[in-house]
């Protein structure tokens, strides 16, 4: 018999207790910068050299965290589970984890790619991204086709190429487990909506959440203790 579905909905709330900054917690990395400023297209066609220190900093400190016990969980559950992650998050944390199926919403930032090499699909080519680990770019570090290297995340003011296949996943999710996102950017917020009727929602965050829908169930505690309930909750099933 074919295995259950389930798609795995993560936010930063996932990788804080690695140690990583959320983004609207008290003291998130959105008290410290404009994200306007930081992450958004205008912000880089303003000031490359910001966008590309804020971005080094968070690539380096990458290098110094771990995948903690819920991005653990999460990779356990292939095991019994055809699962698909499909994170907003832009950190490594969930393919460190062992989790074989990650879908980036929103870029990530071990990869870079040219700021000018369009398509007409995704507004850039697939081709032209590469990974530089946990490495710098700088103003003047130029792309094979001549032109500034950026970080290959979705900025604020861009497409996010990766929702179509999103939406199909969870369209197709037997069981949608939503793990540390406050729900506010669309369209990833959103996603959780195209679950068929009757499929149900787990969510876990230790804060309350922007949800009204009969088929989700809170799970109220941080992602580390709700992965441990949500696993029992799956043996009871
Ligand atoms: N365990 C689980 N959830 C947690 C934990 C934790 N230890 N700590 C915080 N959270 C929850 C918070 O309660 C909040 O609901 O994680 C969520 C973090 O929300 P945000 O900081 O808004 O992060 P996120 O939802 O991922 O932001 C979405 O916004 O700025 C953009 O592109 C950026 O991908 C990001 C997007």
């Amino acid at each position: 018999m074919s295995k259950k579905k389930i798609v795995v909905l993560t936010g930063a709330g996932v990788s804080a207790e690695s140690g990583i900054k959320t983004f609207r917690d008290h003291g998130g990395l959105w008290d410290q910068y404009d994200p306007y400023d930081v992450a958004s297209i205008d912000g880089w066609y303003r000031d490359r050299k910001l966008v590309l220190d804020f971005y080094n900093v968070r690539r380096k400190q990458l290098q110094e965290v771990q995948p903690n016990a819920a991005h653990l969980a999460i990779a356990g559950l292939e095991q019994d589970y055809d699962v698909a992650v499909i994170t907003q998050n832009v950190d490594n944390l969930h393919e460190r984890a062992g989790s074989t199926r990650v879908l980036h919403l929103h870029g990530e930032m071990t990869k870079v790619r040219p700021e000018n090499s369009f398509n007409d699909q995704d507004g850039f080519s697939e081709k032209e991204v590469f990974d530089i680990g946990y490495g710098e770019i700088h103003l003047g570090d130029k792309a094979p086709n001549g032109s500034q290297l950026r970080p290959h995340i979705v900025f604020f003011g861009e497409a996010v190429p990766s929702i179509g296949k999103a939406i199909d996943l969870v369209m197709e999710a037997n069981i949608i487990l939503i793990v540390g996102t406050s729900l506010n950017v669309y369209p990833a917020a959103g996603l959780y909506r195209y679950a068929g009727a009757g499929v149900p929602i787990y969510i876990i965050d230790p804060q309350d959440v922007p949800v009204s829908d009969s088929r989700v169930h809170h799970i109220k505690e941080v992602a580390t203790k709700g992965m441990e309930t949500f696993m029992n909750i799956l043996k009871n099933k």
